[in-house]
């Protein structure tokens, strides 16, 4: 907090000073990885109370109390909670809130195992969840609210196809109507999108990508704008006992220090990728939000500040052997799932798509790529030689 004569810092910053106030006597820079289980007191008076700290293990150490203040700060939260991945991150308020008889609205672009959550583990508790088309507009979203809506679940853009919505339209007409909305904020990552400052309640993100940003830990966050609900939130994850590893908080507080940069500049090397693949005669459409060809370039323009660098390639017809050989002519595009690491990835997408209600209109394969920290030129020589292989 600043007072009236020092301006408000920006992020960069805020994400850094909480590592080097003074008065906290001589100490590391970055707080020790607390291995702990058991945690003693010196008096039986002081066991029972939380004053000096965390009386057992699953209260979380240092490291998760200074990234729980830094993500609060950045996502302009009441509380942020931590949980052991990103999908817990989604299912966790969703489990919170929900009662038998309640219905979720959510987009049929949704994260594959939120998907699988909602319709094997939320159904077989009496809840429903009805997909809208991933293209849907807002206003034929806020037509289908229904009188047993009880939570609308956003993901903006939609995986895979990468669609956006107006979600300050949609948190106005869901106050309205007393449905919480839930953003699942993986891409914007509290950086390009805050859903907080736009009347959302509840921001998720699976700090897994670019917070974490090696590929080495799974975890989520929620945060929250009222203790209200940081309360209803926190009280399922305590009676459920599902905690954060001290190790896997230290490094989330390690990677989150250069979050900005490392978020920009891959968005910097994403937009070249991106430019040089839409002029390539194998290439149909790029998804990609900031691109101003993508359908929904306008409502990204509206409302992000940045992005992340991760997009949908829509080839020129092909099959699923061709898009095999594509992956296979690359040699510096890991195969593996995930994002948001210092490594470039590609998936192959469209076996992905049949899992949606409504199937998406598509010219060719799809793949997804996601732009890591290498020289962009040796990534666009990589994709060049991987691309020669497509039939045209
Ligand atoms: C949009 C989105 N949300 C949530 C998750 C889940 O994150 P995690 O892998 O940490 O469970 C992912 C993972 O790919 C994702 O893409």
């Amino acid at each position: 907090m600043s007072d009236d004569s020092t301006p408000p810092k920006a992020l960069a910053t805020r994400l850094i000073s909480p590592a080097t106030q003074r008065g906290k006597g001589r100490r590391p820079v970055n707080p020790p990885i607390e291995r702990a289980s058991t945690m003693l007191s010196d008096d039986p008076a002081q066991m029972t109370s939380s004053r000096d700290g965390p009386v057992y293990g699953l209260e979380g150490g240092s490291a998760a109390r200074q990234l729980r203040s830094i993500l609060a700060d950045m996502e302009g939260a009441h509380d942020s909670l931590i949980v052991p991945s990103g999908l817990a991150a989604v299912t966790v308020p969703l489990t919170a809130i929900l009662r038998a008889g309640d219905e979720v609205m959510c987009t049929d672009a949704v994260y594959g195992p939120t998907r699988r959550f909602l319709t094997r583990h939320m159904f077989e508790r009496g809840i429903q969840t009805r997909f809208h088309p991933a293209d849907a507009s807002t206003d034929a979203i806020i037509d289908s609210l229904g009188d047993n809506t009880r939570v609308l679940l956003i993901e903006a853009p939609g995986s895979l196809t990468f669609e956006m919505v107006d979600m300050a339209t949609l948190a106005r007409a869901c106050k309205e109507r007393g449905i919480i909305t839930i953003v699942d904020n993986t891409w914007g990552a509290g950086l390009a999108y805050r859903p907080l400052e736009h009347g959302i309640d509840i921001s998720v993100q699976a700090l897994t990508k670019y917070v974490g940003g090696h590929s080495d830990i799974l975890m989520g966050a929620i945060s929250v704008a009222t203790k209200a609900m940081a309360d209803t939130i926190f009280e399922t994850i305590d009676d459920n006992g599902w905690h954060v590893s001290p190790d896997d908080a230290w490094l989330a507080l390690r990677g989150i220090r250069t979050l900005p940069l490392r978020y920009r500049s891959q968005f910097q090397s994403a937009m070249k990728v991106v430019q040089w693949l839409e002029q390539q005669p194998q290439v149909s459409r790029v998804l990609y939000p900031p691109l101003p060809s993508f359908t929904h370039h306008e409502l990204w323009n509206s409302q992000f500040d940045g992005a992340a660098s991760l997009f949908g390639v829509v080839m020129k017809g092909g099959s699923r052997a061709d898009a095999h050989r594509l992956m296979s002519g690359l040699s510096l595009f890991g195969m593996g799932y995930s994002w948001g690491g210092f490594e470039s990835l590609v998936t192959y997408e469209t076996p992905q798509l049949e899992q949606r209600l409504h199937q998406a209109d598509l010219e060719g394969q799809l793949m997804r790529f996601h732009i890591g920290l290498e020289d962009t030129d040796d990534l666009i020589a990589d994709l060049h030689r991987g691309l020669s292989a497509w039939p045209t």
